[in-house]
């Protein structure tokens, strides 16, 4: 008899590295987090592990979202999310920048740290800070009994089970399903959504993991496109609002797994100085989701290809014809809320980060100079 597989083979269930396995498990993280959260009738969000009262949300005249890394990409989502539903302001901060910004905390500041280990030493400081300063702070982690869980005020656990590869792929997604949920939740409290309103976005949320299945199933088309942009030292990720805060995930996972240098602008921004980096053959990835700003958009995209950039664009599949007249080439994500599109965007640029990784030949599960867990500031 021989045995061909080991412990580590078979915790993979059969893909190639934990990565893609990760990857594949967000429709059921995100119905994992969502289990038990919202009622029966399908129109309110129920949190009864929080012990911030109705007094407090309604107390609350700012909000301050604190993290590292893929984290704070997701707390980037996250402001958007609490600032539509909730119209309170919100600040996003980088964990190690937070203390000695001396940031301005009151006890009506929610401080929200956002971690997947729970053990990220600079997010676990801020929240210390924050509770110096007399603020309720709110974690939302992947991990129940971690340091920054036991030491906050609140605790909203995403629900997405273990992730090894040290690229976060499910945490993330499943963060911003915790941010939709909490936004919903403090928006019902202080009457900022109609009923009508939250029922919607419940919808829309329900769909979203068979709409995250449709995504996995273009897998094969992402990995050609991640081969060619492999050839490239350089790329670029632009796009407004939302689509500005998952191009910025979509480059930090495209760098630590695959090591090619790209950068994240705001699509508007690309004028006042990055354009002059625009060059022929130049991969540009445009994130088009958010309806609102499309034809802005739009108009950037032909900025980049007017200099020779080769762009490809994420987008609906009622805007791709007319997209594909300035573009080379697209991906279309399913139809969701304009709220929700990054839980989907972001699928898209998971998969080609990891295949660019694979045709590179990196170690995708533990790319170089980096760990799972930070704990050192
Ligand atoms: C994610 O792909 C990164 N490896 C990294 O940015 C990570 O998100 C960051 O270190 C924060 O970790 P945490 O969520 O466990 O606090």
């Amino acid at each position: 008899i021989t045995v061909d597989w080991d412990a580590v083979t078979a915790e993979k269930g059969g893909y190639e590295h934990f990565m893609l396995k990760e990857i594949h498990e967000q429709p059921k993280a995100y119905r994992d987090t969502m289990r038990g959260r919202i009622n029966a009738e399908g129109n309110k969000v129920i949190l009864p592990e929080l012990n911030l009262t109705v007094e407090q949300i309604k107390n609350i005249r700012n909000v301050q979202i604190v993290a590292c890394g893929t984290a704070y990409n997701a707390g980037l989502v996250g402001r958007s999310l609490i600032e539509t539903l909730v119209r309170i302001p919100v600040e996003n901060d980088i964990a190690s920048e937070y203390r000695y910004r001396s940031p301005i905390v009151t006890p009506e500041t929610l401080v929200i740290v956002v971690s997947q280990s729970g053990e990220t030493a600079d997010t676990l400081a801020a929240l210390r800070e924050g509770q110096a300063n007399g603020a309720h702070v709110l974690a939302i982690t992947n991990v129940v009994g971690s340091s920054i869980a036991r030491e906050a005020n609140d605790v909203l656990v995403t629900l997405a089970g273990p992730e090894i590869a040290v690229a976060s792929t499910k945490a993330y997604t499943s963060q911003l399903i915790a941010f939709t949920l909490l936004g919903l939740y403090m928006a019902e409290v202080r009457g900022t959504q109609t009923e009508e309103q939250v029922s919607e976005i419940l919808t829309a949320m329900h769909a979203l993991p068979e709409q995250v299945e449709e995504i996995l199933a273009q897998k094969e088309a992402i990995k050609n496109y991640a081969e060619q942009i492999s050839k490239h030292k350089h790329l670029f990720f632009i796009g407004r609002g939302v689509d500005y805060a998952v191009a910025q995930e979509g480059s930090l996972k495209l760098k630590e797994i695959s090591y090619i240098h790209s950068e994240a602008y705001a699509a508007g921004e690309l004028k006042h100085g990055t354009l002059a980096l625009i060059e022929e053959g130049v991969p540009v990835i445009a994130l088009a989701t958010v309806e609102s700003v499309l034809e802005k958009t739009v108009s950037n995209i032909k900025e980049v290809k007017a200099r020779g950039a080769d762009v490809m664009a994420i987008t609906h599949e009622e805007h791709v014809t007319d997209l594909l007249r300035s573009v080379d080439q697209a991906f279309v994500i399913p139809k969701t809320l304009p709220l929700l599109t990054a839980t989907l965007s972001v699928v898209t640029l998971q998969l080609l980060a990891y295949y660019a990784s694979l045709a590179l030949g990196h170690d995708v599960d533990k790319p170089r100079n980096l760990a799972k867990s930070v704990t050192v500031e």
